[in-house]
């Protein structure tokens, strides 16, 4: 939930500064996109440009203006998703302080902005926009200027560090010190990449990503300052500290589209290899291994129960996990959605289990979850794609999807690698405690480990599910229905069709349809069926065949998911879309496929062109 950007160069390369801050902020947009800006710093000297809108509009500006305009070898830069204050070209950061000599960017809330702000206007300054952020370039300024900081730049930063409540990352910037940013971050991300004569500073690797692969992951409640070759870590009240050097192990391909025409399409074909990735390395000798598992064997075999906490396809990936676990282990697993967690007062003892499902490992819902349960006393288990993000740093243990870096707003990979993760943890936990066999964890391992290529095939039904969306035409609704494991993937299905074609949709357990939302039904409504394998549970595939039946009958057009040689099926679907057989609980990591096609290909029959960014969405939600 927003991006940010930094840059300090050579001062001899006049132009660096708004080439690469304005690339690291088309690498950054994913995560925000109501309005972009940029600050390029020189000596007495601050060039602002911001608009709202995407990133395109700033483009525009700049090169109406003139990029001449924009000399200078220092800049911040950001990429907004509004929380206070509306997406408009005020509201937009960077933020400027009264006597124009400092600039901040900022991506968090700032939860005393108000008292700050009322401080600030009882000195007389008056405040330009709606936003918590503007405080932060007033005050630095305040400090700058006048009473124990004044005339010590990253002396005024840390003052203005100190006085802040809530979740953020501060960008400062000051005229009078036109080759150093100072950052600070508290419980929201920040990176720093270090260059050769060049720092950069990013919300996240991408980034930089172009120009460095050694990065610096900073600490909570850590500031920065960064010239162009050095970088000093140390705690708000300027302690010395230490950062975590790391070498980014993905390149600049996989940041880049590479010849798909968006992000996730790119994203929904990497499935088969983000899949594999993550499997890799956790069946060793016959045994199951978590990756920091600082949960010994012993921890697992005390569990009494399992909670799943995560958000939105997270979330989806955490129903799955309840099926998988309670059917390998046997033990109770509740599932909830991250954001009710904590206020709904849940059970939680040394005994409980947290399972924490995280792409971006930033999620505010997700890591208050996390906090709740361990100052509960749970253990918490994180399943997260982002190595070194909040989320695992506050876990006990950490099991990292390998799916590499999710550009698209909508999880694709991210969410398949997801169920692949936490069917790893239902096989670990089954180990532990003895509820399979080794040669039954192993068999279940060996059709995990045929999944990716299966995968592929399923990928062949492109084409098939783009006639279908346009045969499909102008839809005001969609239904989704499921069974079992197929019930998760129907509410992923409808979430997809949400927020990449603005459609109204529902995922339904297919049973639950006739206790009310069969009355939905009419002519010609869509409605995509999962069904489960006829191999598995033949009750769940004969009931479904029923349910769908009992939709046509009232007019319903059915769109149906099922394992190729499904003859039973075949009568009653207005289109079928086959996917190879793999047994009912791994069906998911199939089935999803085509419906990510699907609510594509809508998607772009509705005029959305550009699904990488869906209207009011950001990647990471970083607020509450
Ligand atoms: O980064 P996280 O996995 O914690 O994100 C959770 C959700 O915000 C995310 O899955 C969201 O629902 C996606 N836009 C779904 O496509």
């Amino acid at each position: 939930m927003c991006g940010i950007v930094g840059y300090v160069g050579d001062p001899a390369i006049q132009s660096g500064a708004l080439d690469i801050g304005l690339d690291a902020l088309a690498r950054m947009e994913y995560r925000g996109y109501d309005s972009a800006g940029i600050a390029v710093v020189r000596p007495g000297e601050l060039e602002v440009e911001k608009k709202a809108g995407k990133l395109a509009n700033l483009l525009e500006t700049i090169e109406t203006d003139g990029r001449d305009r924009f000399a200078g070898a220092t800049c911040i830069g950001h990429t907004r998703w509004a929380t206070h204050g509306r997406p408009n070209d005020t509201n937009a950061h960077p933020h400027v302080s009264f006597d124009g000599k400092a600039a901040i960017v900022h991506n968090g809330i700032i939860e005393n902005f108000a008292e700050l702000r009322a401080e600030i206007e009882a000195a007389g300054i008056e405040l330009a926009s709606e936003t918590d952020s503007e405080v932060a370039a007033h005050l630095v300024a305040l400090a700058y200027n006048a009473g124990p900081t004044a005339g010590d730049f990253e002396a005024s930063a840390l003052s203005v560090l100190r006085r802040l409540e809530g979740a953020f990352t501060l960008l400062f910037t000051h005229v009078d010190e036109p080759g150093t940013i100072v950052a600070g971050r508290r419980s929201t991300p920040l990176i720093v990449g270090v260059g050769d004569n060049e720092m950069f500073l990013g919300s996240d690797v991408a980034g930089f990503i172009a120009h460095t692969r050694q990065a610096v992951e900073l600490g909570q409640d850590n500031v920065v300052v960064i010239t162009k070759d050095a970088y000093r870590v140390m705690d708000f009240d300027g302690t010395p500290a230490e950062g975590r050097p790391f070498t980014i192990d993905w390149d600049l391909e996989a940041a880049e589209k590479g010849g798909f025409d968006s992000f996730m399409m790119k994203e929904i074909y990497e499935q088969p290899a983000a899949v594999r990735d993550t499997l890799a390395g956790h069946f060793v000798d016959g045994r199951v291994i978590l990756d920091e598992q600082r949960l010994s064997d012993d921890d697992l075999r005390q569990v009494e129960k399992v909670f799943v906490v995560a958000c939105g396809s997270a979330y989806h990936s955490g129903l799955l996990a309840k099926y998988a676990i309670e059917h390998w282990v046997r033990l109770p697993v509740e599932i909830e959605v991250a954001s009710e967690f904590r206020y709904r007062d849940p059970v939680l003892d040394r005994q409980t289990l947290v399972v924490a499902v995280s792409q971006s490992g930033e999620t505010a819902d997700t890591l208050e979850a996390v906090r709740h349960a361990k100052s509960q006393g749970a253990r918490v288990l994180a399943v997260c794609n982002t190595n070194g993000s909040q989320i695992p740093r506050e876990s006990d243990a950490v099991l990292y999807t390998h799916a590499g870096p999710e550009i698209g707003v909508a999880s694709t990979k991210a969410f398949l690698a997801q169920v692949a993760a936490n069917y790893i943890v239902g096989l670990a936990l089954a180990q532990a405690r003895g509820t399979k066999y080794p040669d039954e964890i192993e068999s279940i391992v060996d059709q995990l480990e045929e999944i990716p290529a299966k995968i592929e095939k399923v990928l062949e039904l492109k084409d098939q599910v783009h006639e279908l969306a346009e045969e499909l035409g102008p839809i005001p609704t969609m239904l989704f229905l499921g069974r079992h494991v197929g019930y998760p993937v129907a509410l992923e299905g409808a979430l997809k069709l949400k927020e990449l074609a603005y459609i109204h949709a529902e995922g339904f357990p297919a049973g639950e349809l006739k206790h009310g939302p069969i009355a939905l039904i009419e002519e010609g409504l869509p409605v995509v069926v999962v069904v489960p394998s006829p191999q598995g549970r033949e009750i769940l595939h004969s009931k479904i065949v029923t349910n769908i039946q009992e939709i046509r009958a009232r007019g319903a057009r059915t769109i149906v998911i099922a394992e190729e040689g499904d003859e039973a099926v075949k009568p009653y679907a207005n289109a079928l879309l086959e996917i190879p057989a793999s047994g009912t609980l791994l069906q998911p990591l199939l089935s999803t496929v085509p419906l990510q096609f699907l609510s594509a290909e809508i998607a772009r029959q509705c005029g959305n062109t550009d699904i990488d960014k869906p209207r009011n969405l950001a990647k990471s939600v970083t607020v509450e």
